[in-house]
């Protein structure tokens, strides 16, 4: 019998497995790299530091950055639709859960049967997962720490049920982030975590191709948020690599290419600028970029036809009147 004050607990709290390990000296090679190219780049993943993290969580309240708020309002529309379409009972698979806020409103609607919220680290899940179970007590929930950027393989250890249906959950148009070639890669990726059981697939939001001047303005808004976002990136690499970048002598730009059909995030150096780092440095002349994001912007049927390429078989597609963002189920 149990003592007055506990709590019947159906299930055991949730699991946490951490895979990635950051290894300094690989990060701070695969930067430099990237630094010394004749065109400067980096990987978006730097963007997010702790200050980073935060700044983009405002970003998404930011009127000209309507993206978060369109995919939500489809979720929410088309809940019950999508229940038609997709397995009940079915585990949840959250790339990049964070405050696994998303995927929480839909576990519900959708009767998931199990949930896993991936993210780099366990300690960004740890406590948004502790409250998703006392909201889900029936459900087994579990968090991995992965870095699944470069494509996502599910450790034994999580145990999963290879005849369980699997849902993997990949909002955010986070895939817009990849080139065209790396999405490929990823989703076929996804493709392969999907795993053998009958009804298994990948819900995943996308933000559609629009207005040049719209696009640039929601990666370029009038507070400054996104260009804080951007030069922040700044401060993380001078802790990252010891380097000596003075966030005042950039500015952030952003600008659709319509050749690739992305916006791109640049920083540019306001006048020449030498910046070191131990054991080297490099001369930035005025004017010169850092290329710092791309955010690809799909047609539908050109994302379905990447879909597809993948290995996905069938799509279903729930986007808003304006068409301007789509959720996707792709079946495996
Ligand atoms: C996370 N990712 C989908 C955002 C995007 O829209 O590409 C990141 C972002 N960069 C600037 N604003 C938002």
């Amino acid at each position: 019998m149990l003592p007055p004050f506990a709590i019947a607990w159906p299930h055991d709290p949730p699991q946490f497995i951490q895979l990635y390990q950051h290894n300094a000296a690989a990060v701070a090679q695969e930067l430099l790299q990237g630094l010394s190219a004749p065109q400067a780049f980096t990987s978006p993943k730097y963007l997010y530091d702790a200050l980073g993290s935060r700044l983009f969580e405002a970003i998404t309240e930011l009127p000209e950055y309507d993206l978060t708020r369109t995919e939500a309002q489809l979720m929410r529309l088309h809940s019950a639709d999508m229940a038609l379409h997709m397995p009940a009972g079915a585990c949840w698979i959250d790339l990049g859960a964070g405050n696994c806020e998303k995927a929480g409103r839909m576990l519900g609607p959708l009767q998931a049967g199990r949930y896993v919220a991936v993210d780099i680290s366990v300690d960004f899940v740890r406590q948004a997962l502790d409250s998703l179970q006392r909201q889900h007590p029936d459900l087994a929930m579990a968090g991995l720490g992965t870095d699944f950027s470069s494509g996502l393989e599910l450790p034994d250890a999580l145990g999963l049920d290879s005849a369980q249906a699997r849902v993997l959950f990949y909002p955010g148009s986070s895939i817009g982030n990849f080139t065209p070639d790396q999405a490929l890669g990823f989703l076929q990726s996804l493709h392969r975590a999907c795993g053998t059981a009958m009804g298994s697939g990948l819900l995943i939001g996308v933000d559609l191709l629009k207005d040049a001047a719209e696009l640039e303005a929601a990666y370029d808004d009038a507070l400054g948020v996104t260009a804080a976002f951007d030069l922040n990136l700044l401060l993380h690499i001078n802790r990252l690599v010891g380097s000596n970048f003075v966030v005042r002598d950039w500015r952030h730009l952003s600008r659709f290419n319509a050749e690739q059909s992305r916006v791109e995030m640049h920083l540019q150096a306001r006048h020449a600028v030498q910046v070191q780092w131990p054991g080297g440095e490099r001369l930035f002349a005025a004017g010169e970029t850092i290329h710092t994001e791309n955010a690809c912007k799909w047609t539908l049927p050109n994302f379905e036809a990447l879909l597809h390429a993948a290995g996905f078989a069938q799509t279903r597609a729930w986007t808003d009147p304006a068409q301007r963002f789509a959720v996707l189920w792709a079946t495996a």
